[in-house]
C-alpha cells in the first residue's frame, strides 16, 4: 500500500493507474478505523477498482471544538487495518493540503430541508463542512466510485445530492452498517464510552428493530415515542428520534406515506453522541 501526504503525488499516482485502465474506488474518512471502515474498502476491492482510503480530520465539521480536540488518531494503526484488507493507497494529507492557505475552497450549496433537519438541526454547519471536504478529496481523487456508509444516511443523501447538484461523474455506493456482536453500531467514537455506557448502548439498536415492528401497526408519533422511553429507560439522552422519508429525510406519520421509511436516532451516552438508523420500509 502506497502512503501519500501531498495532492501532487496522489494524482501522479492515480493517473498511472487510469492510464494502465484501471478504475478508481474511493472511501474518505476520519481515521480510527473499524471493520465498518474497512467494509467499505473490501467492497471497493470486490469491484476491483484501485482502492484509495483518505484518512483526514476535518476540522471543518465540527461544531464542537472539543469532539475535534478528542477525536481518536491512531495512524500507524489504521495504516497496518487498510494494508490488512488490501487497500491500495492512503491518502493522509495535512489541513493546509486540503485547504491551501488564502484559497476558499467552502462549498455553498443549497441542500434545502435534508440538510435543516436531524443532524442538520442539531450539529449547525456540519454538513457545510462535510460536503465541502468530500468535494475537494472528490476533486483530488476523482474516483470513478465513491464508498460510504448507511451508518451516516443523512450524509449520504446529502453527497448524493451535491453529486446530483454538481454532476460529478461519480458512482455513489452505499455499504450496509457493520456492528459489533450486541448490535451497537461500529464508531470511532466507540472508543471512548465508559465501560456502563458502552454496555447500555446497544438500547439504540434494540430501540429501532422494536421500532420497525411496532410501525407495521402504530403511528410513528406512537413508536417514536416508545423508542425514546425505551433509550432513556437505559440511561442513555435520546437527542432525536425520527421516522422519515427515505428520500426526502421528511418526517412521515403512517405506513402507507412512502415506500422507503428509516428511522434514525441521535443519543447522548454519557458525553458521546451516537447516531444510528434502520430502514423500516423499502430498500435504500
Ligand atoms: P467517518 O466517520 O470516519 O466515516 C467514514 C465512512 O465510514 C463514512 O462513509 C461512514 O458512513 C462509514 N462508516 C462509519 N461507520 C460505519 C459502520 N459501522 N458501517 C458501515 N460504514 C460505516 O463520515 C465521515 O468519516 C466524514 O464525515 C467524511 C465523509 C470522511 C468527511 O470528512
Amino acid at each position: 500500500m502506497k502512503i501519500f501526504r501531498k495532492v501532487k503525488d496522489l494524482q501522479t499516482c492515480l493517473e498511472q493507474e487510469r492510464e494502465a485502465g484501471r478504475h478508481i474506488g474511493f472511501a474518505p474518512t476520519m481515521g480510527a478505523l473499524h471493520d465498518g471502515h474497512l467494509e467499505l474498502i473490501r467492497m471497493a476491492k470486490r469491484d476491483e477498482t484501485f482502492t484509495v482510503a483518505s484518512i483526514f480530520v476535518n476540522p471543518t465539521q465540527f461544531n464542537d471544538p472539543k469532539d475535534l480536540e478528542k477525536y481518536p488518531r491512531m495512524p500507524e494503526k489504521d495504516a497496518e487495518l487498510l494494508l490488512s484488507v488490501h487497500c491500495d493507497a492512503l491518502f493522509m494529507p495535512t489541513v493546509d493540503e486540503v485547504y491551501p492557505p488564502g484559497k476558499d475552497l467552502t462549498l455553498h450549496l443549497d441542500f434545502g430541508a435534508l440538510a435543516t433537519v436531524m443532524e442538520g438541526e442539531f450539529r449547525p454547519g456540519h454538513f457545510q463542512g462535510m460536503a465541502t471536504v468530500v468535494n475537494r478529496l472528490l476533486d483530488i481523487v476523482k474516483p470513478d466510485k465513491l464508498y460510504m456508509g448507511q451508518k451516516d444516511y443523512q450524509q449520504l443523501c446529502i453527497v448524493r445530492n451535491m453529486i446530483g447538484q454538481l454532476q460529478l461523474p461519480v458512482e455513489l455506493v452505499m455499504c450496509p452498517t457493520v456492528r459489533e456482536a450486541d448490535g451497537l453500531a461500529m464508531s470511532s467514537r466507540n472508543l471512548r464510552l465508559t465501560p456502563d455506557m458502552r454496555a447500555a448502548a446497544p438500547i439504540i439498536y434494540a430501540s429501532l428493530q422494536a421500532l420497525k415492528t411496532e410501525f407495521k401497526k402504530e403511528p410513528a408519533a406512537v413508536v417514536i415515542q416508545k423508542a425514546t422511553d425505551r433509550i432513556a429507560g437505559a440511561g442513555l439522552r435520546p437527542e432525536y428520534v425520527e421516522v422519515v422519508n427515505g428520500i426526502t429525510l421528511q418526517s412521515v406519520q403512517n405506513w402507507h406515506d412512502a415506500e422507503l421509511i428509516v428511522a434514525c436516532v441521535a443519543a447522548f451516552a454519557g458525553e458521546i453522541r451516537l447516531i444510528d438508523n434502520l430502514v423500516v420500509k423499502g430498500h435504500a
